[in-house]
């Protein structure tokens, strides 16, 4: 059986910083409450003429060249997003059009905050069987035009931030690199957690047009804080654990673990709770925000260009988000 390999890394972020005291000029928040809770310093807000899309075009011409390969070698895309440019269709053909690559298939994910993930082990289960040879995979979100930016909001808006991040996946030329498992999880028992409702079937645009759009909700993301956090600091050592056990390794052989960037204190519970040193684990959420599906491949891409993944290393890649959906991946770059 083949193995696959990612080749190439790349991310796209807005050129617009939007820092903590910023958000004290819209809403009743600061900076140190921010920093305290989240880590979070600043994150970047989409230009207007800017999409999910046109991010993850950026994202993708830069996984391209790192790849080192012509972008028509791709035969496959797959795009993991919360924020899709439309309703229907997915961002994957608009993608597919904009990137130029004729007729090839384009996938769309929804797993959120694991969106990456999923997205990963679809691709590899693809190279794997021989389908395909050089896959796209991308995680793109645009969060800051959704974002209830009034105090009402503060518990949510002041996570979220805008980006893209993309990976080129390969037929891996030896049996020893490339992604050695993946591990995918869900509880869908508490999808309204974490959730945003409308519009949706659920809560159609008329419907909230008769309401009178701006007192309704149901239009803003969600987030149960304290319940989101109390399920991501058990179920990310887990599926961490989950994969290690699977390919007979110890937390002490992780030469990086990149955590979906939840929350940086998220992330240093689980760096404590599995025994890893500062170096083994990489965090950009205090530039970024939580950029969802797009967090992992934009903080891989940085920790490649940072020369922290180098050929050899074993890299895990772990996500927990709305759904909830929680996953890992075990690489040997
Ligand atoms: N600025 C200032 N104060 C804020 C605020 C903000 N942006 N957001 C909330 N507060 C206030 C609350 O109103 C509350 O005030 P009160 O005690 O007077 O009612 C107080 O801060 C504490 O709120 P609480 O929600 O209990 O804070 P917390 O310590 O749980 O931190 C989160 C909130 C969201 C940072 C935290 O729950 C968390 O990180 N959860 C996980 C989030 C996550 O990772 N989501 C993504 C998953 S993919």
């Amino acid at each position: 059986m083949n193995s696959a390999i990612i080749t190439g890394m790349g991310y796209y972020v807005p050129d617009n910083i939007v820092t903590n005291e910023d958000l004290s000029k819209i809403m009743d928040t600061n900076n140190e409450w921010i920093i305290e809770r989240t880590g979070i310093k600043e994150r970047r807000w989409i230009n207007n003429d800017e999409s999910t899309s046109s991010m993850a075009l950026e994202a993708s011409k830069n996984a391209i060249a790192d790849a080192g390969i012509e972008k028509s070698a791709i035969d496959f895309i797959i795009f993991a997003t919360l924020s899709p440019d439309y309703y229907f269709p997915g961002p994957g053909v608009t993608l597919q059009k904009e990137l130029g690559l004729d007729t090839i298939g384009a996938l769309d994910v929804r797993n959120q905050c694991s969106g990456f993930v999923y997205a990963l082990s679809i691709a590899d289960q693809y190279i794997k069987t021989g389908m395909y040879e050089n896959i796209l995979v991308v995680g793109s979100e645009y969060h800051s035009g959704g974002l209830d930016k009034t105090t009402k909001g503060r518990g949510v808006s002041v996570i979220f931030g805008d980006g893209a991040g993309a990976a080129i996946v390969s037929k891996s030329p030896s049996a020893e690199r490339g992604i050695l498992s993946t591990h995918l999880h869900a509880q869908g028992e508490h999808a309204e957690e974490l959730t945003l409702i409308g519009p949706s079937t659920r809560r159609w645009v008329p419907e909230i047009i008769d309401n009178d759009g701006k007192d309704d909700q149901a239009i803003y993301p969600y987030m149960n804080g304290t319940f989101v956090f109390k399920h991501a600091v058990t179920r990310f050592p887990q599926v961490i654990g989950e994969a290690l056990i699977k390919n007979n390794l110890q937390s002490t052989d992780i030469d990086l673990l990149i955590p979906h960037q939840a929350n940086l204190r998220i992330s240093q519970f689980v760096q404590k709770k599995m025994g890893l040193s500062n170096d083994q684990v990489f965090n950009n959420i205090q530039k970024y925000g939580n950029t969802t599906a797009a967090s992992i491949p934009i903080a891989l891409a940085e920790a490649k260009q940072a020369g922290k993944v180098k050929e050899g290393d074993l890299i895990c890649l772990a996500a927990f988000g709305s759904g909830f959906t929680w996953a890992s991946a075990l690489i040997r770059w």
